[in-house]
Order: structure tokens, then C-alpha cells, then sequence
């Protein structure tokens, strides 16, 4: 096979791509010196492209359009064998609910959820007594209000898509159940928006009713700055600066995207240790069985 390509390669009527792939073994060969700085400079086109590729499409990029690129934070979560910080999903449910529930719905999460993640069952209980949902109908056919349980979801802030655009200007508050999940540099990202707001720069003009933040693609967002230092206070006596307040609420919303986080590094762990063991015995247990057919010696004597 290999000689039919290295005849092929000497009439040189090949592709780039080829042409790196066999080019080494050309080289070795004196005859072909004279083809040398054709495959030379073949081989240099292919890498170029291969690298100019690769550039275009993961480091080029452009602030403007497609936001500015959020730094890495030190989450709680970040190492493979660490849980959230559950007393910061607490409070991130605390801002949740005084600030952006106003806005966001977060469709996904219902109350029971929260069971033995950020609150005691009988605080959920607490909770859920304080709302009216509709339910029904009932037996006349009626839609009737009732007391939360702990089995009914958030209730949304807005009946629907075009409610929710009719009080936001035209932009659509997405439900923040998947966010951190739905958009690239997740909890990170969330952070940088949410204390991302600055005046525009020189020679940026943001049309009424949008505000700057270079975080968000386009660097106009049709959200209002949110977090102000203050504007919640935590039961815990944390102080409720905004970066406290971003922080909280983008854990509260890592952990609504991914619940069973913690318990899948637990299990993850034990996964891995399990199976480590097993290839440790499986490997002695080769060794084990083949170790007769690997040191036995064959002898032939021939027939005299
Ligand atoms: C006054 C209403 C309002 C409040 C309060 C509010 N938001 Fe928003 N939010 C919006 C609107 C409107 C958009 C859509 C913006 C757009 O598309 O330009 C939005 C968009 C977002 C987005 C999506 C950005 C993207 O990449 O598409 C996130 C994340 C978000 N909000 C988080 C929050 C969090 C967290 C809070 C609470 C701290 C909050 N918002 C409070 C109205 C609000």
C-alpha cells in the first residue's frame, strides 16, 4: 500500500492535505530531491490553512457582537469534589424571589425542590401557605384559588410571552431555569451581567431604553441594572453588596440548572473508585491467566 502512494506522490498530483501526510517519506528519498521544495511549500500551504482555520474559529472573536468574554470566577462548585455552597443558594433564592421573580419565571423549580437544598421542609411549608395558586376546575367547572403546597412550581411574574414583552419594552425576560446551562461561560457569565453595567464609552450610543453592558452580545441589554448594594437584606447577616447579591443568585441559578449536581460528583467519586479497583484486579487477573501460556517454553526436537 505504501509503495502505490509513494508512486502516486511522485507525479505530484495530489492534494495539499496528501501531500503533508506523505511528504516526510518523499524526503527520505535522494530521487526526489528535485520535487522537494514543491512539497516544501505544499506542505507549508496545508499547515498555513490548518492554522489560519483553527484561529478563525475558536480565538478570533468580537467583542462587540458577541460580548465580552466573562473572567473565571472562583465558584464553590468548580472543583470536581466539591457540592455548592448551599448557604449561597439560600440567599441566591432570597434575591430570586425579591428581584428578578418580578421579571423571570423560573418554570422548572417547584417549591419542593428546595427541600433539604436551601430550606427545611416546614419553612417550605411556611413559604408555600403564603401564595394562592389557580387550580381546578372544579366540579362546576370553575377555576378556583387554593394555598400553595410544596408540590406547586414558581409562580411565573407574567400569564405569558406576549404579556411579558407588552411590560418589558418588547424584550422578553427568558425563563431562568436552563440559563446557566443555555449560555456559554454559565455561572461566569451570569456574575459579569449582573454587575456588568457601566456608562457607555465615548461614541457608543444605546438607544432609549436598552442599557450598556459589554457582557451582553451586542453590548446593549434591554434589562435595567438589577442588584443595587442594599436592595435585599440577608437573614444571615451577610452583607448584601451586588457582587454578594450577583454571586448568590448566579449559585441559586447554577444549582436550579443542574440539581443533582452534588449528587453526581458523590457518585462520580464513587464510580471512579470502584472501577479503578476493578481494573487494578482485572489487570492481576490477566497477568494471572496468561502467565503459564507466556513464560511456558516450546521445544522442538527433531526426529533424529
Ligand atoms: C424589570 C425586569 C427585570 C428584572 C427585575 C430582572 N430582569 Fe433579567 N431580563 C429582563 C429582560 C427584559 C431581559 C431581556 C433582555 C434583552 O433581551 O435585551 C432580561 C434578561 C436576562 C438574562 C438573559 C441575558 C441573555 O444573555 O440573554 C439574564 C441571565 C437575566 N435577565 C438575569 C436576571 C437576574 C439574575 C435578575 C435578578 C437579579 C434579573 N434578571 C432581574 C428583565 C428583568
Amino acid at each position: 500500500m505504501f509503495l502505490r502512494l509513494y508512486r502516486s506522490s511522485q507525479n505530484l498530483h495530489f492534494s495539499k492535505l496528501k501531500s503533508r501526510v506523505f511528504s516526510s517519506q518523499v524526503f527520505l528519498k535522494p530521487e526526489n530531491i528535485s520535487n522537494k521544495s514543491t512539497i516544501f511549500s505544499a506542505t507549508l500551504g496545508g499547515v498555513g490553512l490548518g492554522i489560519y482555520l483553527h484561529l478563525n474559529s475558536t480565538i478570533y472573536s468580537d467583542a462587540a457582537d458577541e460580548g465580552l468574554h466573562p473572567p473565571s470566577y472562583p465558584w464553590d462548585h468548580n472543583s470536581p469534589f466539591s457540592t455548592f455552597d448551599h448557604a449561597s443558594i439560600r440567599r441566591g433564592y432570597q434575591v430570586y424571589q425579591e428581584v428578578c421573580a418580578a421579571c423571570h419565571s423560573l418554570d422548572r423549580i417547584a417549591f419542593r425542590n428546595l427541600i433539604d437544598v436551601s430550606h427545611t421542609e416546614d419553612e417550605v411549608k411556611t413559604i408555600v401557605e403564603g401564595i394562592e395558586v389557580e387550580d381546578g376546575p372544579n366540579d362546576i367547572g370553575d377555576m378556583f384559588q387554593r394555598p400553595g403546597k410544596p408540590s406547586d412550581y414558581l409562580p411565573r411574574p407574567y400569564p405569558n410571552e406576549e404579556a411579558a414583552r407588552a411590560a418589558n419594552a418588547g424584550a422578553y425576560p427568558p425563563d431562568l431555569s436552563l440559563i446557566v446551562k443555555g449560555r456559554h461561560g454559565g455561572a461566569d457569565y451570569i456574575f459579569a451581567l449582573l454587575t456588568g453595567y457601566y456608562d457607555p464609552p465615548p461614541g457608543i450610543e444605546v438607544r432609549e431604553g436598552l442599557y450598556y453592558n459589554p457582557y451582553f452580545a451586542g453590548g446593549a441589554i434591554a434589562m435595567a441594572r438589577a442588584l443595587y448594594d442594599g436592595i435585599v437584606e440577608y437573614e444571615d447577616g451577610t452583607p448584601a453588596t451586588t457582587s454578594q447579591m450577583a454571586k448568590d443568585v448566579a449559585t441559586f441559578l447554577s444549582w436550579a440548572s443542574e440539581p443533582e449536581h452534588d449528587e453526581r460528583k458523590k457518585l462520580g467519586l464513587k464510580a471512579v473508585t470502584i472501577l479503578t479497583g476493578l481494573f487494578v484486579l482485572s489487570i492481576w487477573l490477566k497477568r494471572f491467566k496468561w502467565t503459564p501460556l507466556k513464560t511456558r517454553k516450546i521445544i522442538y526436537n527433531p526426529p533424529k
